[in-house]
């Protein structure tokens, strides 16, 4: 079987679907005061630098003077971000504040400023958008419980997939894998059937809604009498906020707890992806186990999202097969299309 590759017509219409949404570029925590930070957002090379009264700040991450990378030099005590080669100085608007090689007071070119976007911190991440603030077709998804007293959360260790975001979401969102991939978490390799669930995709197609329920094997509790694997009831709570972020929330007869991910488009084809995991403060989680246990989920996932073909998932719903216990990533491939995301056309042979 051959698949056609992407073009960079594709490439470019993704893109423009993408940008007028804000994402995260890095986790609050890995930008400390007076720092910089190099990353890369839709294609697009960013600097993210924090001045010293605490305020976050991301530009294109090239100097207008000779291209230099901007992530390289260093953050003024005003808050300018100093280039590295001649040291012209930015300020968090973009705009260049200082030519230390002219005399004081000659006027500093207009041309010299380097794009800058706005920047928001929220669930313990710095989100960007590229469109700007008035660009955006709606906010930064909110993280339920994050601002709760009553709740801890761990803000993960993001991590990078070579995968299409709407890959990595469409795995997050997918319902029917729990006992195959997962068996060594939360999978129950004894619940093979899929109960049917409903789905709701809101008016503005912007977030989708399902509650599943499931048997879920408890890797950390101890099993009843009689049998081999202790079990919990979960009602997973799920919620999409289009394009790139969701949540599930698992629902038990005892505390439950929230997973929150977005998949930042690094490129078309790479994406880091930003998480953090609440629970009630009650269950005095630790950081390093929390760590231990979602990595421990989030690893074959990745594996298996890696070496799904086409890399960019297909909007055509023709393209794959739909199962009736697909449909929350069905939903959410329609309200991607709906978005502007474009799809793209490949070969798929039938066998015989
Ligand atoms: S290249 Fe940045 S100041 Fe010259
Ligand atoms: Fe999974």
């Amino acid at each position: 079987m051959r698949i056609a590759p992407a073009t960079w017509q594709d490439e470019a219409a993704f893109y423009d679907a993408a940008r007028p949404f804000w994402y995260p570029v890095a986790r609050s925590v890995d930008v400390s005061t007076g720092s910089t930070k190099a990353t890369t957002l839709l294609g697009e090379d960013l600097v993210i630098w924090r001045t010293a009264d605490g305020q976050a700040a991301v530009a294109d991450n090239l100097c207008a003077h000779r291209g230099t990378m901007l992530s390289g030099g260093t953050v003024t005590a005003s808050g300018n971000l100093q280039c590295p080669y001649h040291g012209w100085e930015y300020d968090t608007a973009g705009i260049c504040r200082r030519i230390p090689q002219r005399p004081e007071g000659t006027p500093i070119p207009t041309k010299a400023r380097v794009a800058s976007y706005p920047v928001k911190e929220q669930a313990g991440l710095i989100w960007t958008c590229l469109a700007g603030e008035d660009g955006a077709v709606r906010d930064v998804p909110e993280c339920p419980y994050f601002e709760d007293e009553d709740w801890y959360f761990h803000v993960g260790t993001p991590s990078e997939w070579e995968c299409q975001a709407s890959r990595m979401v469409e795995n997050f969102l997918d319902v029917s894998h729990f006992g195959i991939v997962h068996p060594d978490t939360f999978g129950n390799p004894e619940v093979e059937i899929v109960e049917p669930y409903d789905v709701s995709t809101a008016a503005d197609m912007l977030s989708i809604d399902a509650k599943v329920p499931y048997l879920a094997q408890d890797p950390w509790g101890e099993p009843e009498p009689g049998h081999t694997m202790a079990t919990v009831q979960v009602d997973y709570q799920y919620k999409c906020e289009l394009p790139f972020t969701a949540w599930i929330q698992g629902l038990t007869a005892g505390e439950g707890y929230m997973l929150y991910i977005s998949a930042s488009p690094v490129t078309a084809n790479r994406t880091t992806v930003f998480w953090a995991f609440g629970t009630p403060s009650s269950l005095a989680v630790s950081d390093d186990e929390i760590e231990r246990r979602e990595q421990a989920v989030f690893e074959p996932d990745r594996v298996i999202v890696e070496g799904q073909r086409p890399e960019w998932l297909p909007l055509d719903l023709t393209a794959e097969l739909q199962m009736r216990f697909d449909a929350l990533g069905v939903a959410f491939r329609k309200a991607l299309e709906h978005h502007g995301f474009p799809r793209i056309a490949f070969l798929r042979k039938p066998t015989n």
